[in-house]
């Protein structure tokens, strides 16, 4: 099993670094090799997502990835950007099914912002499409137009989903809800958008091929609102990259804490890159305050989708729910009378849990 490790910046190497503590306490068969991406690379190479690394994510089985950017980079030119590293490596491996799922763990009821009541027992999944959408989407830029208010400068971009896209990610989605409790829910701006018009009508087709799946459509102002207000009516929601992006960080509040939520980005072989949802933190980075469970919690994903090694991906669940059982927590979950640590710490609680 062979994985290439790309820590990234801020948090991101020390995060990893408890997320491999815990996959080589496994024992198993994993050979490990690191490389540049994001910043850390820009500040290496001048690219942030070098040809060595491109080489070893394509001969790697599956892909770890800590997080990337900050702020030392965010004046350079668009294609130097951490960012753009981590979309070439999404598009380059042909990572379109992004999967990230919410789950409040009972002990962290008190640590989201909702009522215990709004959020306990949640347990949904989020299918965001990652290769396509406004992201990519050609023709893109900043320019001089005459605009009738003179010649100003205009930003724009191009939302663009084929059919072939849509379909792809409507199957894993569907898929999914079949393994799951069989309720979808697919998002949208129907009312507005043609592109999203699309989309809700080549889902809508699809349902007959999944009479077991019971199909919902909502409306991406109105899915924002209902997370919050009672989340728990969803069991798998499937969306493009933009609003996915949107409403996974606002699903992982529900969670607790960002820091709680892990993802896989797979192609069509579960050839997949492992990440948390977020980013690389840079207000709290180098000081061993991070949560590192997201990306513990990731490289289990990884042993299931990626290794079909569901045991030793439990293993490390039943190791999470025990260290937060037994009161570890970082600051961002933390609630008075559980024990505070630090990443590290948090690190050495899951290894001894496991
Ligand atoms: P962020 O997710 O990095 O941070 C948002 C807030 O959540 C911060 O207050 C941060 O301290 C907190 N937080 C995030 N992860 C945490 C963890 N594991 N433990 C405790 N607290 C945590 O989002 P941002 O501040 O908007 O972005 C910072 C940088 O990260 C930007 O350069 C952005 O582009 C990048 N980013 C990268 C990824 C990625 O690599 N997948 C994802 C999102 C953002
Ligand atoms: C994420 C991040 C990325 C995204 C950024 C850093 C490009 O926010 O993984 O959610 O928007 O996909
Ligand atoms: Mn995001």
């Amino acid at each position: 099993m062979k994985i290439c490790v790309l820590p990234g910046d801020g948090i991101g190497p020390e995060i990893m670094a408890q997320a491999l503590r815990v996959l080589r306490a496994l024992d198993l068969d994993f050979s490990f090799e690191e490389a540049l991406l994001g910043g850390c690379a820009v500040d290496a190479t001048g690219d942030p997502f070098p040809e060595a690394t491109r080489r070893l994510a394509l001969e790697s089985d599956a892909v770890l990835l800590g997080a990337v950017g900050g702020p030392q980079w965010d004046t350079l030119p668009r294609e130097q950007r951490p960012e753009r590293g981590l979309l070439g490596i999404r598009k380059t491996l042909g990572l379109f099914a992004n999967l990230r799922p919410a789950i409040l763990y009972p002990e962290l009821a008190n640590a989201s912002t909702l009522k215990p009541e709004v959020v306990a027992g949640l347990d949904i999944l989020i299918v965001r499409e990652l290769t396509g959408d406004i992201y990519f989407g050609q023709p893109r830029g900043i320019e001089l137009r005459d605009t009738g208010n003179g010649n100003e400068r205009v930003g724009y971009n191009t939302m663009i989903y084929s059919e072939s896209e849509i379909r792809r990610i409507a199957k894993v989605a569907y898929e999914a809800a079949q393994k799951r409790n069989g309720r979808l829910c697919s998002v949208d701006k129907m009312n507005v958008l043609e592109c999203t018009q699309l989309w809700r009508d080549i889902v809508s087709d699809m349902a007959r091929d999944y009479p077991d799946v019971q199909l919902s459509h909502m409306l991406v102002d109105n899915a924002a609102m209902q997370l919050v207000r009672n989340p728990k009516q969803f069991d798998v929601m499937v969306t493009g990259n933009m609003f996915g992006d949107i409403l996974s960080d606002e699903a992982s509040m529900l969670t607790g804490s960002i820091g709680m939520l892990p993802s896989a980005s797979l192609d069509a072989n579960n050839k997949g890159l492992y990440e948390p949802s977020h980013g690389s933190a840079p207000d709290i980075a180098g000081q061993d305050k991070a949560n590192p469970l997201a990306t513990i919690l990731s490289a289990a994903m990884m042993l299931r989708y990626t290794f079909a090694q569901e045991d030793a991906a439990q293993r490390i669940e039943n190791a999470v729910k025990t260290v937060l059982a037994q009161g570890y927590r970082t600051g961002d979950i933390y609630e008075p009378g559980t024990t505070l640590v630090g990443t590290r710490g948090m690190g050495d609680a899951v290894l001894a849990a496991l």
